[in-house]
């Protein structure tokens, strides 16, 4: 593939820079003696060595002939390092050619390629590797170059959107050397038929940062014998059936075997998390230690004013069930690791929202009464990662909207060192806090649960 061997081609660039720059006089040397002398069998600083022809009738050689003989060698020199400059500008345009694709990913106008050399009426082939490559591009991925392209407004120039064209998103890391093939395979579809059974690649792409995906004009697969939801509210502890869910990408192939893992010593995030019966009942019910606040006494902090939020990573959907039962509204963002967690969620009667904890909430400011997380915002998110996502939290929390972070967990330097100063940054009200030891590792590593109902200020700027 073209895209390939552009950045095959940039990789043998840097090597061979790297090369010229630490080795030119060895280049330079390397060039004069290799081909041409060593054909002749000859070595510069023997006389001996020079050729017959080269030498007087009486084997020693003239002044004259070893001068030509040396101009005929620097001519050589020149003749091949100006096929190797060739070369190296070859390679140059291959990495202007791969350059030319981050830049059209990443370029506000998006995957847009110059339609002048994108499209030659002639339909001869181009001749410069951009050109090469742009042709290749857009004929693997028309359909990503379709969605990308900036579209004009039928009606003109909008005056709410200040804008007269629109432009479809795609998330910048689509373009990325990892995504960039991953990327064409999931756009290369059959354009208004049946999309290809790949809700993996669509994950893996997600999570590899390609976020948000581009969209596609072809029909998501279905389960071939998808049954009509249970009504609420049996809906909210009821596992629904195996034939609403399509089974593709997982490991499991039926609600049973995802409820068996925990019996397997294998690590699966949520283990546990479908069998509604066990300990997915328990949750939120009972305050039953510093870390466990139940639901009740957290709505008892504001009565009556928490009626919308978000629980970020929430599993199977438990606490939007449960919040539900108190008549509050929780959307739950979570992936669909290794399990069909959206799909479960969605068929318990609850909203489910498809995005990474790297994704800006798809929330306006000032707008949720309550946002909540168990175990996912942690010490395994990169601090400066936690940082922008707590600061999106308190963007999208009203004056007086409750963080609730449910057994954030680290190492107790790390809260004392790094997170503490964090979240006091915010300059939240502590209406609940608890530390406690997290002991499923063993206590040497010295982890610690943090459990905490934060109250955002009520104004701010
Ligand atoms: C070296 O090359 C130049 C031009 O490329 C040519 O005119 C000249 O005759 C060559 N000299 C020898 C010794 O080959
Ligand atoms: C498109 O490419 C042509 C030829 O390379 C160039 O002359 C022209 O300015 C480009 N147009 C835009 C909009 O970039
Ligand atoms: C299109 O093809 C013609 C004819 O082969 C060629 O002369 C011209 O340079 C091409 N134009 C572009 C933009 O590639
Ligand atoms: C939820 O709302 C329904 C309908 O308005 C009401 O009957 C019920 O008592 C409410 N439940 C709670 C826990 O407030």
């Amino acid at each position: 593939m073209e895209l390939g061997g552009s950045l095959k081609a940039q990789k043998s660039l840097c090597v061979v820079l790297a090369f010229l720059g630490s080795n030119l006089v060895t280049l330079y040397l390397g060039l004069s003696w290799h081909s041409p002398l060593e054909a002749a069998n000859l070595t510069l600083t023997d006389s001996n060595n020079i050729p017959h022809a080269m030498l007087g009738g009486d084997g020693s050689a003239t002044l004259n002939t070893q001068v030509s003989f040396m101009v005929t060698l620097l001519n050589l020199t020149q003749a091949e390092l100006h096929l190797t400059r060739l070369e190296l500008s070859q390679l140059k345009q291959d990495l202007l050619a791969s350059q030319e694709l981050s830049k059209t990913l990443l370029a506000p106008g998006g995957y847009h390629f110059n339609t002048s050399f994108q499209e030659n009426a002639s339909g001869k082939a181009p001749d410069s590797a951009a050109q090469r490559f742009a042709h290749s591009a857009r004929a693997e991925s028309r359909e990503l170059d379709e969605y990308t392209r900036m579209q004009t407004l039928p009606l003109g120039w909008s005056t709410g959107m200040a804008a007269s064209e629109i432009v479809s998103p795609i998330g910048h890391a689509c373009g990325n050397e990892a995504n960039q093939k991953d990327l064409i395979r999931y756009m290369k579809y059959d354009p208004r038929g049946i999309c290809p059974d790949d809700q993996g690649l669509a994950h893996t792409l997600t999570v590899h940062g390609c976020e948000p995906l581009p969209r596609r004009r072809c029909f998501a697969r279905s389960p071939p014998h998808f049954n009509e939801p249970l009504p609420l509210p049996q809906s909210l502890w009821s596992i629904p059936s195996d034939d609403n869910i399509l089974w593709t990408p997982y490991t499991c192939k039926s609600f049973a075997c995802l409820n068996e893992r925990k019996k397997k010593k294998v690590f699966e995030d949520c283990i546990d998390c479908f069998e509604l019966q066990g300990r997915e009942k328990q949750r939120w019910t009972k305050h039953t230690s510093d870390l466990d606040f139940s639901i009740d006494e957290v709505l008892l902090l504001k009565p009556g004013s928490i009626r919308i939020g978000l629980d970020i990573g929430g599993g199977t959907g438990t606490f939007a069930v449960r919040m539900r039962e108190k008549n509050v509204t929780i959307v739950t963002t979570s992936l669909n690791l290794n399990g069909p967690f959206n799909n479960f969620i969605a068929l318990r009667g609850v909203v489910p929202l498809f995005v990474t904890i790297a994704q800006r909430l798809p929330f306006f400011d000032n707008t949720l009464d309550i946002v909540h997380s168990m175990h996912v915002l942690s010490n395994w998110i990169p601090t400066n990662t936690l940082e922008f996502l707590l600061f999106d939290i308190d963007r999208v929390l009203r004056p007086g909207g409750l963080l609730w972070l449910d057994h954030f967990f680290c190492i107790q330097h790390q809260l004392d060192v790094t997170y503490m100063p964090l979240i006091e940054k915010l300059g939240y009200q502590k209406l609940r806090w608890g530390v406690g030891p997290k002991l499923d590792r063993g206590p040497d590593l010295q982890e610690v649960y943090l459990s905490a109902v934060l109250e955002k200020p009520l104004s701010r700027g």
